[in-house]
Formats: C-alpha cells, sequence, structure tokens
C-alpha cells in the first residue's frame, strides 16, 4: 500500500477540537500523510515527511469524509408521484412505504444490487466515505435477510428495520407481525451480518411496547440500538431510546422540552434529517435548543425514495445552516464527528493520526462554502481508506 502525501490545503478541517483553531480543530499551512488505510501524519507542511505518491489539494479545504449514518439504500422503484402530490399539498404519512415494499419484493436481487451500488457510488462523489443502510422494504424474512445480505456489499454499517410498517399481510395482526420480527427475521438478519436493529416507532407504525420489546430482543442478540423516533408527532420514540440506551434517536422533529433534556442528558445521539423536512415540507427539527441544551446532534440524509431522496451530505449541512440555524461549524461536526458518534466509531469523522484515511477535498479555500455554496458540486477529490476514488 503506497503512503500520500496531501498537500497545498487551503485549511485543514481536523473535527477534533484542541487539534487546531476553534471548535472544528483547524490547522493552516498543513499536510497530512495517510499510509496503510489511515492518517500516519498530520504537521506543518514545511515539516511533511517523504510519501510514495502526493496529492495537491490546489489550495482547497480539507475535511473528513462525510458520515451518513442513517440511509435506506435498499429498494426499487421510486416515489416522483407522491412527491409531485406532497407538492401540491398532500401530507406525508409514511403510507407510502407499502408501495416500496411491493417494489421490492418484485425486484430480483442484481436490480437491487444495482440500485444500491448507485447510490452508494453518488453519495461517495459528494464525500460520504462511511454509509449505514438499513433493510426495511422486505418485510418478510426471506426479503429483509437479502436486503441486508446486499447492503452488507456495501457497508458494514448495516441495519434491520424489519420494523418500519406493519406489511399489508398482516394487517390488523400487528401482534404476530412482532412476533415473527422478533423471532424467525431477527434470526435471518443476524445471519446476514445485521450490525443494527431500528424500529419506527410512530402512530401508524409501532408502539412504544411493540418498539421496547422489537430493540430489547434485538439487542439481547448482540445487535446495537437504533429509533425513527418523534418524527411524525410528538411520540414516546425518543423517551424509549433514551430508556434503552440507544446509540441514536433520527428524526426527532416534533420534540418535548422533556424530550430535549433527555437526549442532554444522555449517550444517545440526536440525528437530525433535515432531508425530510425538506422533501415532506415539514417544519424542521429544534437543533438550536438540542445543541444549546447539550446534546450530541449528528446529520445524515435519511436517503429513502419517499420522505428524502437525497444522498448528498453537502446539501443537509446547508439546510442545517439556513433552516435550523445551526453555526457552519456546528453542521460540519455534526455530519462528521457526529454521524461517527451516532455510530459509535471513533475511527471516522475526525482527521488525526491513526484515524481512517478518509477524507474530501473541497473545491473551495474554506468549509463555509459547504453552506455558503448551495448545491454546487464542490467535493473535488475523495479519499477511502487511504486510496484516491
Ligand atoms: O425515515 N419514516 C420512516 N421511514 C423513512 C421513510 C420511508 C418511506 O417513506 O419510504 C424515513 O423517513
Ligand atoms: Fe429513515
Amino acid at each position: 500500500m503506497r503512503s500520500m502525501l496531501v498537500t497545498n490545503i487551503g485549511e485543514l478541517v481536523t473535527c477534533v477540537p484542541g487539534q487546531g483553531e476553534g471548535p472544528l480543530g483547524i490547522r493552516r499551512q498543513a499536510a497530512l500523510v495517510v499510509d496503510d488505510r489511515k492518517v500516519a501524519w498530520i504537521g506543518r507542511a514545511a515539516d511533511a515527511p517523504p510519501a510514495d505518491g502526493r496529492v495537491d489539494a490546489g489550495g482547497g479545504a480539507v475535511v473528513p469524509g462525510f458520515v451518513d449514518s442513517h440511509a435506506h439504500l435498499v429498494f426499487a422503484g421510486d416515489r416522483a408521484g407522491e412527491f409531485a402530490a406532497r407538492m401540491a399539498g398532500e401530507p406525508y404519512t409514511g403510507g407510502g412505504i407499502r408501495t416500496t415494499v411491493g417494489a421490492t419484493r418484485a425486484a430480483g436481487d442484481e436490480q437491487l444490487r444495482t440500485n444500491v451500488a448507485r447510490l452508494r457510488q453518488e453519495a461517495l462523489r459528494q464525500g460520504t466515505t462511511t454509509m449505514e443502510i438499513k433493510s426495511g422494504y422486505g418485510l418478510t424474512v426471506a426479503d429483509e435477510a437479502r436486503s441486508l445480505r446486499i447492503a452488507r456489499e456495501f457497508s458494514a454499517e448495516t441495519t434491520f428495520l424489519g420494523a418500519h410498517v406493519v406489511p399489508a399481510e398482516y394487517a390488523g395482526r400487528t401482534d404476530d407481525y412482532v412476533s415473527l420480527v422478533c423471532g424467525p427475521m431477527l434470526s435471518a438478519a443476524r445471519g446476514a451480518g445485521a450490525r443494527w436493529v431500528d424500529v419506527f416507532c410512530e402512530r401508524g407504525a409501532f408502539d412504544a411496547d411493540h418498539s421496547r420489546a422489537i430493540l430489547t430482543v434485538g439487542a439481547a442478540a448482540g445487535l446495537g440500538t437504533r429509533i425513527h423516533a418523534n418524527q411524525l408527532t410528538a411520540g414516546p420514540g425518543v423517551r424509549l431510546a433514551v430508556e434503552l440506551g440507544a446509540a441514536s434517536a433520527d428524526h426527532c422533529t416534533h420534540l418535548t422540552p422533556e424530550d430535549i433534556d433527555a437526549l442532554a442528558g444522555s449517550a444517545t445521539v440526536a440525528t437530525l434529517l433535515p432531508g425530510a423536512e425538506f422533501s415532506t415540507r415539514s417544519p424542521y427539527p429544534p437543533a438550536r435548543a438540542l445543541l444549546d441544551a447539550g446534546a450530541t446532534v449528528a446529520l445524515a440524509t435519511d436517503c429513502n425514495p419517499g420522505s428524502s431522496y437525497t444522498t448528498s451530505m453537502p446539501f443537509c449541512v446547508a439546510l442545517a445552516v439556513r433552516e435550523m440555524a445551526m453555526t457552519p461549524a456546528e453542521a460540519l461536526l455534526a455530519a462528521t464527528a457526529g454521524g461517527a458518534a451516532a455510530l459509535r466509531r471513533d475511527d471516522v469523522g475526525q482527521l488525526r493520526v491513526g484515524a481512517r484515511g478518509d477524507l474530501a477535498i473541497l473545491d473551495a479555500p474554506s468549509f463555509l462554502h459547504l453552506a455558503y455554496r448551495p448545491g454546487v458540486p464542490l467535493v473535488s477529490t475523495v479519499m477511502l481508506n487511504g486510496e484516491l476514488v
């Protein structure tokens, strides 16, 4: 494996407070060496050690690769018509999930694999070097297992979301479906290499008792826990996430003051998904209140064909700054180190010696441009595992 020196960096944004200026640990006149998949050296460019190869950042900012901790990539079809109806005034209810379940069940493995590959590649080009991938559009033992097997080809961070909705064939028999999820489906998910278990805890999906049951058996089976919480209503999801010590409560759109205090006093990360509010024309989550209370905040895309069909972490950063009153620094930290915290990872989301060699070079002198120049493809070069992609 060749070592590589990254030099001529406009600003090196380490996302390690204390490793440079301000909350993002920014270093100037700095260079970085990756070797054997990892960051091997960070220091003054003038002191850079020799390396096998050299990458000229052209005066652009270098940031850690984005960590997208919430994405539903294994599906077939799209729901552009549903989006158009929403933009004409229809509300989002999650009912379209069953449409995608039908299309996904009908698709062949190769079609699903090709779709995941396309979306993963699209995200990578925009700087996403770690991407969680959920199942949740199969909802049979076999279809959830194959979704997870395909997801595992693209990411180590795969999540079993058999409890996305109750599928049509179990209508009126939620208890029976929850038994299936907790039994054979969970076993198959483990066999397919799932690392996490997730539940859509929401009116019309799974209530607190069902969600608790699924997450508890999932945790007992060795999976980490995360919850789709408080997306459409101020329901019990966030409090359940904190009660169970879940790694993350995702969405957090409708929060009570008690929910905010509970998150702030816990190790559960509040993962905000502004692409969903954008695409469902909903109010944005109270990021400012969460940050001011001391909660750890992550930003992720929620990429899925219904509520948020974007793979772009820079777009989410721009939304967080413009619509959620996060500072550009808070937003970048949430999109990198925050996502890593939501996945309980300490080897990604930061540039420090020993971290994975994952970074993005921007065609801009400062990370501020991620929000300042919305919609512009600013990521010019991506390094994944110490290799240019
Ligand atoms: O995170 N809310 C549940 N799941 C997805 C949406 C899925 C869909 O509409 O297909 C979400 O927003
Ligand atoms: Fe989601």
